[in-house]
């Protein structure tokens, strides 16, 4: 479960709020789509759920415990999917996946079972033995994938996570998000690709220029408007010009 109340940040220098007073609950059980244009606020949002920003005003809870009064408690109930794949490109796969593991306290044969496990997946087990360095854009995704699972996460939060993934590979992270969620996790998640969206979410959340214009199922969003996820979110946001 996160929660998010009154939530704003203003970057240092810049004029606008990248968020601008964000409230919204995502429960247990659900695969949350967070959808907006270029520039509207979506990472800026995320970082400040998983902790690597600090918000200027609000509170943010994950499952219950607050982020900033308990951050490591709530940090070791996310696993997170950053947009950008910075990886340590001199470490070999496999020794990354256990460098993240021991840090969140797996070890032994149940790290060893749960990489075997997400590697074989996501086909990345000839992979891992090999520098980081040497692997495509992909399979860095798929790497990034895997290690936010490894400690088993009961919010998971994926910033657009399916850019740069075969067919395949969106297949196999589109079901892994609904066996997640009906496991009674929670599933969030970024992307301003709709069909993406209409697929694989319960709800969603439109955001433009840091404000939330937008929160419920796919069904109502669609039977209120009487029009496609593509055409409200383009009239919703038509005056959110990409940056
Ligand atoms: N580090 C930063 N310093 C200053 N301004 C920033 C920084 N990061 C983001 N911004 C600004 O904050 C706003 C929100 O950016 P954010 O990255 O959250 O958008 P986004 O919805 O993730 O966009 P995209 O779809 O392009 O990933 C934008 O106006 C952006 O220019
Ligand atoms: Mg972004």
């Amino acid at each position: 479960m996160i929660r998010l109340y009154n939530v704003s940040k203003t970057y240092a220098k810049a004029n606008a709020k990248a968020v601008d007073d964000l409230t919204l609950e995502i429960n247990s059980g659900e695969i949350f789509g967070f959808l907006g244009p270029n520039g509207a606020g979506k990472s800026t949002t995320i970082k400040m759920l998983t902790g690597i920003l600090t918000p200027d005003s609000g509170t943010i809870e994950i499952d219950g415990i607050n982020i900033a009064e308990n951050p490591l408690r709530a940090k070791a109930l996310i696993g997170f999917v950053p947009d950008n794949h910075e990886m340590y490109e001199t470490l070999k796969g496999t020794e990354y996946l256990k460098f993240i593991g021991t840090m969140y306290g797996v070890t032994g044969d149940t790290l060893k079972s749960r990489i075997d496990k997400y590697a074989d997946m996501f086909e990345m087990t000839d992979a891992l033995p090999n520098l980081i360095g040497s692997y495509s854009h992909g399979m860095k995704q798929k790497l990034s994938v895997i290690a936010a699972l490894v400690h088993d996460p009961k919010v998971w939060v994926l910033d657009e996570p399916l850019t740069g993934l075969d067919p395949q590979s969106a297949f196999q992270l589109k079901q892994m998000m609904r066996k997640f969620a009906d496991e009674g996790n929670t599933v969030f998640f970024s992307s301003h690709v709709i069909d993406v969206v209409e697929k694989v979410c319960d709800r969603i959340a439109i955001i433009n220029r840091g404000k939330l214009v937008a929160v419920d199922t796919l069904e109502n969003i669609r039977s209120d408007n009487k029009v496609s996820l593509e055409s409200l979110f383009l009239t919703i946001t038509s005056d959110g010009e990409s940056k």
